[in-house]
């Protein structure tokens, strides 16, 4: 899809645009309007006063069914932090409120708690007062037990530095279906997590595709892990649960049960990951005896197609986690970091489990080999390549790749630069994964391939 242009018609109507209603009439901002036109470094800065909620997000709870964690910023202080939220299709009112701390960019950061929701009822809520208002939605999940098919999209580091790269997230999230149950964000969500330009990049897209990450983060159910580029500042923005550490949570939801992790704070403290040991096998278990799919998140890739394999923080990781990951049995293993696409069943030491597929074509899930997953790059600031290495001693790994299926680093010389969106539809007994690609070209401000299919298949519980 070729963007239509049009022209920004003044500098002036810009200039004097509140941050309510800034939104380009562009969803392409060539090279020429943006040498032409002076477009503002962010919305914020436009309207240092501005009392409208910005970053306006809604993170699952602790009880996902019942529970969420609205979280937005404002310029302006002295506000009440509020949410008034309905039922579709119910004007019965429900108001919520939350606290505010004065944090980076002298911005206020709101958080909300909302709880006893309906499960698998859709809300629309409202933050802010009077004309400086943010209209939102989200869908509950479902009630603990339910065995419904569900949907959700896989983005992995979109990690937003600059506006080119802002502008190729915004086109990534315009891209997504639009009939997700939630979003999985697989961290690295800015470059530099202090940097409060980067955040409102991360949601405005320098209005190339206007606001697609407002519309998105505001509308949709979010689950988030903590990438090396979140850092503390991502509990700002995004009020994730911390059961067992900051952002170590998990959820049921429909015929599943995901455990996120946090392999950052893991990294520099025994005693976290151990906790975290601890409360991912609790969790497995629980999950197991319900005959329920389990997936584990966390950002640095134990396994996967590019060079950030032989870094000796993943080592070490691996050589932890990776038995852990197959003697439970945990099913899929969703990471990020490497920016790119890779997907292969690893039994417990490092190895291709090859696993055998049914008649229709499905693979049949292999017992203590989980299928690792590595969710691409949402954004446009980098793309790793493949590298040659040894396997160290005690390192469960196998050379060359070989313990993948599928590895977009594999296209030669070059890796395949473009953005990916993995979705997955989850049911009882099946897993079917659809893997787009597409690509946003930040030399020349378009989509200069559509969104297509990359990579599409399913798993099958083996009973
Ligand atoms: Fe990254
Ligand atoms: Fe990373």
């Amino acid at each position: 899809m070729k963007v239509p242009k049009k022209i920004i018609s003044s500098i002036l109507v810009i200039a004097i645009i509140t941050s309510t209603s800034l939104s380009y009439q562009s969803t392409n901002v060539n090279k020429t309007s943006q040498e032409s036109i002076k477009i503002p470094k962010t919305t914020e800065t436009n309207n240092l006063k501005s009392k409208t909620p910005q970053q306006v997000n809604v993170h699952m709870g602790y009880d996902t069914s019942t529970q969420v964690n609205i979280s937005y910023t404002t310029i302006a202080g002295e506000l009440e932090t509020k949410v008034v939220l309905n039922k579709v299709g119910d004007n019965k009112k429900i108001i919520a409120n939350g606290e505010n701390t004065i944090g980076n960019a002298n911005k206020y950061f709101h958080s909300i708690v909302v709880s006893n929701l309906d499960p698998n009822t859709k809300y629309e809520y409202t933050v802010g007062s009077g004309d400086n208002i943010y209209r939102g939605s989200f869908k509950t999940a479902p009630a603990k037990g339910s065995k419904n098919s569900f949907k959700f999209a896989f983005l992995s580091d979109t990690q937003v530095s600059n506006e080119n790269n802002a502008k190729a997230a915004g086109a990534t999230f315009s891209q997504l279906s639009k009939d997700l149950d939630f979003l999985y964000l697989a961290g690295d969500i800015t470059d530099k997590a202090t940097n409060e330009t980067q955040w409102e990049l991360v949601f405005n897209n320098e209005g190339a595709f206007p606001n697609a990450g407002q519309d998105l983060l505001g509308s949709i159910l979010i689950s988030a892990v903590q990438g090396n580029h979140d850092n503390n500042t991502l509990t700002r923005h995004i009020n994730a649960p911390a059961e067992s550490g900051s952002i170590v949570y998990s959820y049921d939801y429909g015929p599943a049960t995901f455990i996120m992790l946090n392999l950052e704070t893991a990294r520099y403290d025994a005693n976290a990951r151990a906790y975290q040991k601890e409360y991912l096998t609790n969790a497995v278990n629980e999950a197991k005896k319900r005959d329920q799919w389990t997936f584990v998140g966390f950002h640095k890739s134990l396994y996967t197609g590019a060079s950030h394999i032989t870094d000796s923080d993943v080592i070490e990781a691996r050589q932890y986690w990776a038995p852990t990951f197959a003697e439970l049995d945990v099913d899929v293993v969703m990471q990020g970091h490497d920016h790119v696409y890779s997907r292969g069943f690893v039994t417990s030491n490092g190895y291709n489990a090859n696993p055998a597929s049914d008649e229709n074509g499905s693979i049949i899930n292999p017992k203590n080999a989980p299928l690792y997953m590595v969710g691409g790059h949402a954004g446009a600031l980098k793309w790793y390549s493949k590298k040659n290495y040894t396997v160290g001693a005690n390192d469960p790994l196998a050379p060359g790749y070989s313990f993948l299926d599928v590895n977009s680093a594999d296209t030669g010389s070059d890796v395949k630069k473009e953005q990916v969106i993995v979705e997955f539809e989850v049911s009882e007994n099946d897993l079917s994964v659809n893997t787009y690609m597409m690509k946003y070209d930040t030399e020349i401000d378009s989509i200069t391939t559509d969104k297509y299919l990359y990579d599409s298949f399913s798993v099958t519980k083996d009973k």
